[in-house]
Parts: C-alpha cells; structure tokens; sequence
C-alpha cells in the first residue's frame, strides 16, 4: 500500500497533469482565434494526452489505497503574443512537469516504494519524449518564421502531423513548410 507521502505527492502531481490538460485547451482556443486549426489539433491532443496522465495517476492513487481528488484549478491565461512565444511557454509547462515527476520519482525510490517508482517510469520517458518534440517544434518555428504567410504553412505542417500521429508515423519537422 502506498504512504501518506506518496499518497499526497500523487495527489500533487495529478493536479499538475490537469492543470497542464486545461493550459493545452487554452491555447487551442489562442490558435483558433487565429484561424489556425491545425495547431488547435496539436493542442486538443495535448490537451487529451494530459487528461490521459492525470487518469492514470487517479485510478493509480485510488487503486492502492488513496482517495484521489482533483482541486479547482487555477485560472489559465495566454499572454504570449506569437507562435513562438506560445511553444516557449509549452516548453517551459513541460519542464515543469518534468521536474515535479522526477522528484516524485525520486521519492518513490528514497521511501522504497519501488512498485510506484517503477509505475511512474512511463511518466519519466514520456516527459523526455515531450521535451524533445517541442523542442523540435521550436526548431522548426524558428526557422520557417511566423508570420502571416509562414503561419499558413506551419499550420498545415502541424495538420499533416496530426494525421501522421494517427497513421502511427513520427512528426514532420523539417526546416521547409510543408506545401501540398
Ligand atoms: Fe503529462
């Protein structure tokens, strides 16, 4: 069964991947006002992705012993102003996420609570993984640009990945938009 201290910083955590689910939500809004749907999908199935965690983390809690239990969450708001600012911010969000999990992982392992430790290994990879394709992204919107004409591009670039996820297939993050 799982100790209060791990009960509680689950509790924790499963707040973070809500709060992150409900950042993502946000900025689908952001790239909708901006007629860019194709990056409101990137951020619909972040969004998704987040809830995904924070689920597992809940029924993880619950299963063994805790009582999961999701706050109200605090407000989100976007005040990045470009497309680049906005993937900066994401990055830092991941980060963040990254950090809080490495330190619940990190006490899993000092409490001997290798089960949990070995559960939250998916957690620790998946925030890598993340970390990475963000970074690539940031890649990529600096080197199209993020203007007006540039945004149509990138837009389609983010659909077509989109459609790529779901084909099973890794990202296209190349320097040159994708013009089909
Ligand atoms: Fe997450």
């Amino acid at each position: 069964m799982l100790s209060n201290k791990i009960k509680n910083a689950l509790n924790e955590q499963i707040q973070k991947e809500a709060y992150a689910s409900n950042v993502y939500l946000t900025l689908a809004t952001w790239s909708e006002e901006r007629n860019l749907d194709g990056i409101a999908e990137y951020f619909y199935a972040a969004s998704n992705d987040e809830r995904e965690h924070m689920l597992e983390l809940y029924k993880y809690l619950n299963t063994y012993g805790g009582s999961a239990h999701l706050k109200p969450l605090k407000d989100t708001t976007v005040k990045q102003k470009n497309l680049l600012e906005v993937f900066k911010y994401v990055f830092d969000l991941e980060h963040e996420v990254t950090v809080s999990i490495n330190k619940l992982a990190k006490l899993t392992y000092e409490e001997s609570d290798f089960a949990t430790f070995k559960f939250l290994e998916a957690f620790v990879l998946e925030q890598q993984q993340s970390e990475k394709s963000v970074n690539d992204l940031i890649d990529m919107i600096k080197r199209v640009g993020y203007d007006e004409k540039n945004l149509f591009y990138l837009n389609k670039t983010f659909k077509k990945n989109e459609e790529r996820k779901a084909q099973g297939l890794p990202p296209v993050v190349g320097s040159e938009p994708d013009k089909d």
